[in-house]
């Protein structure tokens, strides 16, 4: 596998999507940057991570490895073969919320930006961005975030850490085709699934709902106070 290491870099994601559009970037390509400087998440949010201390990695796959029906899958395989990884290393209470934030109890240690690209031959080029809180101990105005360190309350080789969910991920992209496997072990790792919460629209208006699961396109299915289910997408809602 072809890893780039970086010191410092706008943004993971970024760099990998301005190099293909340059050139023929080998499949599974992966940038790593020590020190992210316009760091993305989702929503249009940003990544902050203190320099050197934790994980800022992107990986590239060319239009072989998914099509656009498998597009989904990506977005839980990353976060399952992340709480693989961390599961050997004793982390027993990793949960992923919805889309695909990794949490370990209810502190994000974790988060992923997948951007994918429809190419003119119909073929789908995604770029899998991963944040994972490892080795920072302070995170200034984010109550709800944490590290593994802060967890465990040891520092983590990053560069084994990171050679071992880079493995995880290849071997799960290897087995994409049994899509029903993950979407179990997705449903098994929902956070909050089957606990009654409250939620935000887009109007910021506040609902109560259950979450029974995601749906084969993402969406998250909420069973509401009149008794029915729907399904929301990530601009629709908050949790
Ligand atoms: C989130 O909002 O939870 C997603 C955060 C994703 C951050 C990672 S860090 C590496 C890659 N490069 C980016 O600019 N963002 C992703």
């Amino acid at each position: 596998m072809n890893i780039i290491k970086l010191n410092a870099i706008a943004s993971t994601n970024d760099f990998l999507k301005e190099l293909s559009a340059k050139q023929i970037v080998q499949n599974l390509t992966t940038v790593v940057a020590e020190n992210q400087l316009n760091g993305k998440g989702q929503r249009g949010t940003t990544w902050n991570s203190e320099d050197g201390k934790n994980l800022t990695f992107s990986v590239f796959l060319n239009g072989n490895t998914i099509n656009t029906t498998s597009l989904y899958l990506i977005n839980i395989i990353v976060p399952i073969s992340i709480q693989e990884v961390l599961k050997r290393y004793n982390f027993n209470t990793i949960a992923i919320k919805w889309p695909n934030d990794i949490l370990s109890g209810n502190k994000k240690i974790g988060g992923i930006l997948i951007e994918n690209a429809i190419k003119s031959d119909g073929t789908v080029q995604t770029i899998i961005g991963v944040g994972l809180n490892v080795n920072q101990f302070y995170f200034e105005n984010l109550p709800q975030a944490a590290s593994l360190a802060m967890i465990m309350n040891r520092e983590f080789d990053k560069e084994i850490l990171l050679k071992n969910i880079l493995d995880q991920l290849m071997i799960n992209l290897n087995r994409i085709g049994d899509a029903s496997y993950f979407w179990e072990k997705y449903n098994d790792l929902l956070f909050k699934k089957d606990i009654p919460m409250v939620f935000s629209n887009a109007l910021n208006e506040k609902f109560m709902g259950i979450i029974k699961g995601v749906s084969e396109n993402g969406k998250l299915l909420l069973l509401l106070e009149d008794d029915a289910i729907k399904e929301y997408d990530i601009k629709e809602i908050k949790m």
